[in-house]
């Protein structure tokens, strides 16, 4: 057999199909669940402004306008700019029971990540990185201080990180989703957070700001900046966010 095909690419696409006459079972043993949203209540808070959805635009120029744009400018990024982004992310549009759904489809509505902002410079916020509470579209300070380094250093030295007003990070939280769909979760979390990366680009689009997704990154420097485990929450997708000239 071809060597790549003993991968762990191809493993993975294999091992966790679902097929007709094979029962569901696994011998993952019991698996906790966990809280459904992550808040930080010792944390300092900052309550954005309700998202602008005032200024309109068109969908079908956003879809044929959306580029990867990694040539920002040093110009601030509006706290309305980055509320209507965040909204666009992850903004809860309707309540069903125990469930906040949001902008962004999600297999079981079980949402099994958490969004992170490095803030570089963004009007009324202090450089630093904060975790984006859903619930109360707040932010909440984790650390202040210049991250440009160490965010650039652990994207690769990418220049498009270096220059971006804001960063955000997003965390897969593995047992939230594998409670339900076991080792198949690691197929819906990265889709889950494609569909919240393409809404982020779309809004971005919209309000003629520059994005771009980024995958290439050191995935235990992101974590330790963010001062999580790397594994039942690991950093997953990042998106960069500034103006244009
Ligand atoms: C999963 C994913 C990871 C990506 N990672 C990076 C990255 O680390 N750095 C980067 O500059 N662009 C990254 N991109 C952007 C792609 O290079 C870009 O989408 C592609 O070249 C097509 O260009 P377009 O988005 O302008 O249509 C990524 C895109 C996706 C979807």
């Amino acid at each position: 057999m071809a060597l790549y095909k003993e991968g762990l690419a191809f493993r993975y696409i294999q091992g966790t199909k679902y097929h007709r006459d094979k029962s569901l079972k696994d011998n993952l043993g019991p698996i906790p669940a966990v809280r459904s949203i992550k808040t930080y209540p010792d944390a300092e808070r900052l309550q954005l402004p309700k998202p602008d959805l005032s200024r309109s635009a068109d969908l079908w120029q956003c879809l044929s306008r959306r580029r990867s744009e990694r040539d920002t400018t040093p110009d601030s990024l509006s706290l309305n700019e980055l509320a209507t982004l965040l909204w666009a992310a992850q903004g809860v549009t309707a309540r069903i029971g125990i469930h906040l759904l949001r902008t962004a489809p999600s297999a079981g509505a079980l949402y099994p990540f958490e969004t992170y902002l490095y803030a570089d410079h963004i009007e009324s916020v202090p450089q630093g990185l904060y975790h984006f509470n859903v619930q109360d579209f707040a932010l909440e300070r984790l650390k202040v201080g210049n991250f440009n380094r160490d965010m650039t250093s652990a994207c690769l030295g990418q220049p498009v990180v270096r220059r971006a007003a804001a960063v955000f990070i997003w965390t897969a939280m593995m047992l939230r989703c594998m409670v339900k769909y076991r080792d198949r979760a690691v197929r819906y979390i990265p889709m889950d957070l494609g569909h919240v990366c393409q809404n982020v680009q779309l809004a971005a689009t919209a309000m003629d700001l520059g994005s771009c997704p980024i995958g290439a990154f050191f995935d235990d420097d992101i974590n330790q900046l963010l001062e999580i485990d790397g594994e039942d929450e690991t950093a997953l997708y990042l998106i960069t966010v500034g103006k244009l000239n």
